[in-house]
């Protein structure tokens, strides 16, 4: 069986290395079964700098992507666009029998929308332009090789079969870009695997047949079990200065910090909603400072703004433009108070790095998705910069909080925080790291 695991975005690349471990353990124990399982990653490009995708493959250990598109940046529909041409190639040319997409970034939706319409007894003979990293690619695919019971929904003709990762998620916000590809991926998919119930319940009302659809748990969960104790050697927080002396006890301990991230363009577009954010940041930064891993879009949006005062910027690399901020923010730091230099942007972080950051932190704050689910498991309170979430057992079991862009909720909710009341939660049912072995199982089963 030919399979291609799909990633394109930094929210994938956690969730595919414990499907590709999976896929190879099985391939390693069962070296006689009649299936052995050659898997392909491709990685589309959507993320393309050093801190968004390689440092992940590093930390990840994910082997060498096969195959990179270097679709790189765009507006929705010239990235979505230029994913499913370069894709299409990689198809006919490998002609894989199944496609894995995880998540739902931009990448996701198009590679299991170039798989669903694809015939590959219809080859144009267009040449592939794509980049081959490791040079060697595994053969073609014998025909003979699909997972055949589910063939029959190959109605269309010979494609691959596509299995979604973290299916039957909604928000039910369809202003979010993720949202439509969460749905569209799935009405196309033919394995939905879901994280918890909530998510086959969306399914099943939208009309998902019951047989393609398996909740097998959380694969983000399984790559932070399995990165934890790596996670807590990183040394970011001595990096940062983040630790102070316990002179009783001869040791070091975490100083007290929030962690933000913030980067969904309903934050970060709009100046308002960006503002009443540092609103609240500024009135809780006197009391805890931020520690604040910026994501390239708000980066360029703060400049576009001009609410570089608002934030202390370390670490950047010594472009003009960077240095010119920090001229600037010199000279407006001079007029400021302390509270406001206590929002702290530092460049992206990899995985372990932000991981051990995370689970040091009194709290965190945030308007990714991921995190809502990791703070989770780590059982550290989280404060959901949305107005919704696609999430809800977060909410429901876990450490969750939806405080959207309201200043004053964003400040009671984390004053609650420091004041120690904080959300206490419980851990999920089948978030305990084996999410992607059940996968594997589904997959050969079917
Ligand atoms: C994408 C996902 C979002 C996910 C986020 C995690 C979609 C629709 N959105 O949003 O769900 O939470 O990734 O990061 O797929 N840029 C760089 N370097 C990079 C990548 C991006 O500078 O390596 C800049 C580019 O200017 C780009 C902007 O960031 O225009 C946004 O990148 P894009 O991939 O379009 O969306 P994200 O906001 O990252």
């Amino acid at each position: 069986m030919k399979v291609i695991n799909v990633v394109g975005a930094r929210p994938n690349f956690m969730k595919i290395a414990p499907i590709i471990r999976a896929i190879e353990t099985y391939n390693n124990s069962y070296h006689l079964s009649p299936i052995t399982i050659h898997q392909l990653i491709v990685h589309t490009g959507q993320h393309y700098d050093y801190e968004m995708s390689k440092v992940f493959f590093e930390d990840l250990e994910l082997p060498e992507p096969d195959i990179y598109l270097g679709v790189g940046s765009g507006t929705h529909a010239e990235q979505t666009g230029k994913v499913m041409i370069e894709f299409e190639r990689v198809l006919f040319k490998e002609k894989p029998d199944l496609v894995i997409v995880v998540g739902d970034v931009n990448s996701t939706f198009a590679c299991a929308l170039a798989a669903s319409k694809i015939d590959y007894s219809k080859e144009s003979g267009a040449n592939s332009k794509v980049d081959t990293i490791k040079g060697e690619q595994i053969s073609v695919s014998n025909p003979a090789n699909s997972i055949n019971a589910m063939n029959a929904m190959n109605a269309r003709g010979y494609r691959p079969l596509i299995a979604h990762v973290e299916a039957g998620l909604r928000s039910f916000d369809r202003t979010m870009p993720e949202e439509i590809n969460r749905l569209l991926t799935d009405q196309i998919s033919d394995f939905l695997f879901t994280p918890s119930p909530d998510a086959n319940e969306n399914l099943k009302k939208e009309g998902i047949p019951e047989e393609k659809i398996f909740l097998v748990g959380n694969v983000m969960v399984d790559s932070l079990l399995y990165n934890l104790e790596k996670a807590k050697k990183s040394t970011i927080l001595r990096k940062l200065g983040l630790q102070k002396e316990l002179p009783t006890a001869n040791c070091l301990l975490p100083t007290a910090y929030c962690l933000l991230t913030l980067h969904r363009p309903s934050n970060v577009d709009d100046k308002d909603a960006f503002l009443r954010i540092i609103n609240a940041l500024r009135e809780i930064s006197k009391r805890i400072p931020f520690i604040f891993p910026i994501h390239p879009r708000t980066r360029k949006q703060i400049e576009t703004f001009g609410l570089s005062s608002y934030f202390v910027y370390h670490d950047f690399k010594p472009i003009n433009q960077t240095n010119q901020i920090n001229q600037r923010n010199k000279k407006n730091q001079r007029n400021q108070t302390n509270q406001t230099n206590r929002i702290n942007l530092i460049n992206p972080l990899g995985y372990l790095d932000f991981l051990n950051l995370m689970m040091h932190s009194k709290f965190v704050m945030t308007d990714s998705g991921g995190i809502q689910e990791e703070t989770t498991v780590l059982g550290i309170p989280c404060l959901t910069l949305r107005d919704t979430t696609e999430r809800p057992i977060t909410i429901s079991q876990g450490t969750n909080v939806l405080v959207w862009n309201d200043t004053q909720k964003i400040i009671d909710e984390a004053f609650k925080v420091l004041d120690g009341k904080g959300k206490k939660g419980s851990l999920p049912e089948l978030w305990d790291g084996n999410a992607a072995e059940r996968i594997v199982e589904v997959l050969l089963k079917e």
